[in-house]
């Protein structure tokens, strides 16, 4: 494991970026939504992917380098984009703000985009939103991707679906909550099997509905991820719920693909996105918020004895201070990947080797 500073990987990301095409604001904008991922430990969402999905997708034309974010139609607080199949990273950052807007002009808003792409770690788009004192809720489906099967069985139908729900704190580190839908993210799995351990029981069942642990069966295609709950009797119909309100309102609302509608063993194309912003000095006068806010995180850190762990929000900001200073650390084959990218698109991997 090496460690590399963040600002070092989130300036080589933007370079790789723009030398896949996108305009140099753009690049940084989806650098830092993505290299966020490294910051905050979910490392399997930050720069591991920057090959496998975006430089991947950007090389092919899936996704498109110089999209316009098309306005579809916008009355009230409510706007609906269609991302033209742009960056997701850059997208979903774009749409956020334009929610963050039209709440500070109506005290809530709503954008749902279509036609978008993978947009990373959903938390660093809700978590956007409390920088401008305002509560972030952003969902994203997988397009029409199928990746998990109903609690009552069968053939894949819903992506893994995650959802975002960030509020500001004041002494205290925001809640954000930022989870997948199924009890893991598929990467996890991949990062599990990559490593060569086995997984809890309740992650993963074989179509037989027995468990599975080793991570390889559900690459092998014999295994399937479960929703959270993992099994009907401990409440999975209410993960596979919030799967599929993720995606009638980024899909469906959207006007973007959506799981169950589409034909199995599509790529997560035509993805859909929804962001919400609340301000909070509409409802409620915000330092009596704040402070309310932080009265509870105090209840719930005495609580549980814990400083970090909490609530959530609490992990990601222990992991971004500690990384912020020691830097993020990446294993080899990271590394390798991010040398490998960085010769095939003419950028100087040297900070991050030297790092
Ligand atoms: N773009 C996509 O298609 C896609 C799909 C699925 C997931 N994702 C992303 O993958 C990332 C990882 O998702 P995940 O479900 O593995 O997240 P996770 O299980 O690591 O964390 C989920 C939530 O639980 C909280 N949490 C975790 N451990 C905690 C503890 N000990 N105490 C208190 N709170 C704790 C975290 O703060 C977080 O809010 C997320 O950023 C998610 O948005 C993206």
């Amino acid at each position: 494991v090496i460690r590399v500073s963040h600002g070092t990987l989130v300036s080589f990301a933007t370079d790789v970026f723009v030398a896949c095409g996108l305009p140099r604001r753009r690049a940084a904008c989806a650098a830092e939504a993505l290299c966020y991922a490294d910051a905050v430990g979910m490392d399997t969402h930050g720069i591991a992917n920057l090959e496998s999905i975006y430089v991947t997708q950007l090389r092919t034309g899936a996704i498109a380098a110089d999209a316009q974010l098309h306005t579809v139609g916008a009355e009230g607080c409510v706007a609906v984009l269609d991302a033209c199949g742009g960056l997701g990273l850059w997208v979903g950052a774009e749409a956020m703000d334009r929610a963050v807007a039209l709440a500070k002009q109506h005290g809530v808003g709503a954008v749902a985009v279509r036609n978008s792409t993978h947009l990373g770690a959903t938390g660093f788009y809700a978590r956007r939103a409390t920088n401008e004192h305002c509560i972030g809720i952003a969902m994203s489906n997988c397009g029409a991707q199928r990746i998990a099967p109903s609690p009552a069985g069968g053939a894949p139908v819903l992506g893994t679906n995650p959802l975002a729900i960030a509020v500001p704190g004041g002494d205290f580190p925001p809640f954000v909550l930022d989870m997948s839908t199924t009890v893991m993210p598929a990467g996890r799995v991949r990062a599990a099997a990559a490593a060569g351990e086995r997984l809890p029981v309740g992650v993963l069942a074989r179509s037989d509905g027995e468990p599975e642990t080793d991570p390889r069966a559900y690459e092998r295609g014999e295994a399937s991820l479960l929703w959270l709950g993992s099994d009907p009797r401990t409440g999975a119909h209410k993960g596979f719920g919030l799967g599929l309100a993720v995606d009638l309102l980024a899909g469906l609302l959207s006007g973007a693909a959506t799981g169950p509608a589409s034909e199995p063993g599509l790529p997560d194309r035509d993805v859909g996105h929804f962001f919400v912003a609340v301000e909070i000095a509409k409802f409620r006068e915000p330092d009596a918020f704040i402070s309310g806010f932080d009265e509870i995180a105090f209840s719930l850190c005495e609580a549980s004895c814990q400083e970090g762990a909490a609530y959530p929000g609490g992990p990601e900001a222990a992991t971004r201070a500690e990384r912020e200073r020691d830097g993020v650390p990446l294993p080899a084959h990271v590394i390798e990947m991010l040398d490998r990218v960085g010769l095939s698109c003419g950028v100087a991997a040297d900070g991050v080797m030297s790092a």
